[in-house]
């Protein structure tokens, strides 16, 4: 039976290539769709327990930012957030990087260092891109699941550690057990309560909210009185989002950086917002034939039937497009619904739509 050693200090543990501890501030999900507030129901169920979690979907779907709130809201929440992408270590580093090392033990290792699975101790561990880990790595990832235990590359003695792992994938794992090429226990071990985030093209409701608070996080930070002309909250509602939330941050962002004027129009917006939404979709279904088909978004799932939904679903998808379209001004989006103000905010307060995306209160 091993025994928990000391953790390793900062001392010894000062690298330059791997990125600090960021500070783990509470950012909101902001998403007020029918399956976002499934999903921050589950996250605020999941987050005090100590399970494992694994995170699915598309790139810029949110996966971090759960993943960082799944901590905040735990018992570990003092602890340390370990972020690491699976995908961007080189393979022959995997090992080392997340286990640790002893000195001596291959060319290079001339000092004893722990790996990143030791500095998440007594916090979270998020695993990014856990698709991409080397059969090896999953071997070893698996008795530190199992056992609480992790062995540094080159030790015997496994010291024990305690972490809770939060793993991510943007492809189908299932999919990659069946090839082999990722194994069945790992993934049964990973996936105790799965958490899927939806494409942002199939919560199109969201787009408004969203854009709303990327905005006011700017107009915050720069002092300006930003707002959307009509015809740019129209154009971000019929663009789909191939690169989902991140792409519409980032849309946000370049189009204040470019505008002087606080008012932004559709012209404003960068270029690949404002093309029609058709040849978006194509030119993504053509980016799919270059992907491998574990790795291609699920694009065929946002078909839907608009006929099978629910009145409630109905009548949100409605009362937030009349948001989006006032530029969350909600006077405005009373006014066109036919409703009160107070009418419209017990609505967004049961559909958990915080008061500081919308104007007007
Ligand atoms: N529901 C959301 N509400 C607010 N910001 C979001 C939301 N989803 C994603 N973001 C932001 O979009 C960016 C991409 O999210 P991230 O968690 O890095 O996605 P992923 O890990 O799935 O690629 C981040 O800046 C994140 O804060
Ligand atoms: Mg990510």
């Amino acid at each position: 039976m091993s025994t928990l050693r000391q953790r390793p200090g900062s001392a010894g543990s000062a690298r330059t290539s791997r990125p600090a501890t960021p500070e783990v501030t509470l950012s909101p999900i902001v998403g007020a769709s029918a399956r976002m507030q499934r999903l921050l129901k589950l996250v605020g169920r999941v987050a005090p327990t100590d399970s494992t979690v694994l995170i699915l979907g598309e790139s810029g779907t949110g996966k971090e930012l759960v993943a960082r709130s799944l901590h905040v809201l735990s018992k570990r929440a003092s602890g340390p957030f370990v972020a690491v992408n699976v995908g961007a270590l080189p393979e022959s580093l995997v090992e080392s990087e997340l286990f640790g090392h002893a000195r001596g033990a291959f060319t290079g290792a001339d000092t004893d260092r722990p790996g990143l699975v030791e500095e998440a101790h007594g916090g979270t561990l998020f695993l990014d891109e856990i698709g991409d880990m080397p059969l090896s790595a999953q071997v070893k990832l698996l008795r530190t699941l199992e056992n609480n235990e992790v062995r540094r590359v080159g030790e015997n003695t496994p010291r024990l550690v305690d972490v809770r792992v939060i793993a991510a994938t943007h492809r189908d794992l299932q999919a990659q057990v069946a090839d082999g090429r990722f194994r069945g226990d790992l993934y049964y071990r990973l996936n105790v309560v799965q958490l899927e985030i939806p494409p942002l093209r199939d919560r199109a409701e969201d787009v408004g909210l969203l854009a709303s608070y990327f905005l006011e996080r700017a107009a915050r930070r720069t002092g300006r009185a930003l707002r959307f002309a009509p015809d740019a909250m129209h154009a971000l509602g019929q663009h789909d989002w191939p690169g989902n939330v991140r792409e519409l941050e980032n849309a946000v962002e370049h189009t204040v950086a470019v505008t002087e004027s606080d008012l932004l129009t559709a012209a404003d917006l960068p270029a690949s917002v404002r093309t029609p939404r058709l040849l978006t979709r194509n030119a993504g279904e053509a980016a799919d034939a270059w992907m491998e088909p574990a790795a291609r978004p699920a694009r065929a799932r946002s078909a839907r039937d608009p006929d099978a939904r629910p009145l409630d679903e109905v009548i949100r998808e409605h009362v937030l497009r009349a948001l989006s379209r006032h530029e969350g001004n909600a006077t405005a989006a009373a006014r066109q619904l036919g409703v009160s103000r107070t009418t419209l905010w017990r609505m967004l307060k049961r559909w958990g739509v915080s008061r500081r995306a919308v104007k007007g209160s």
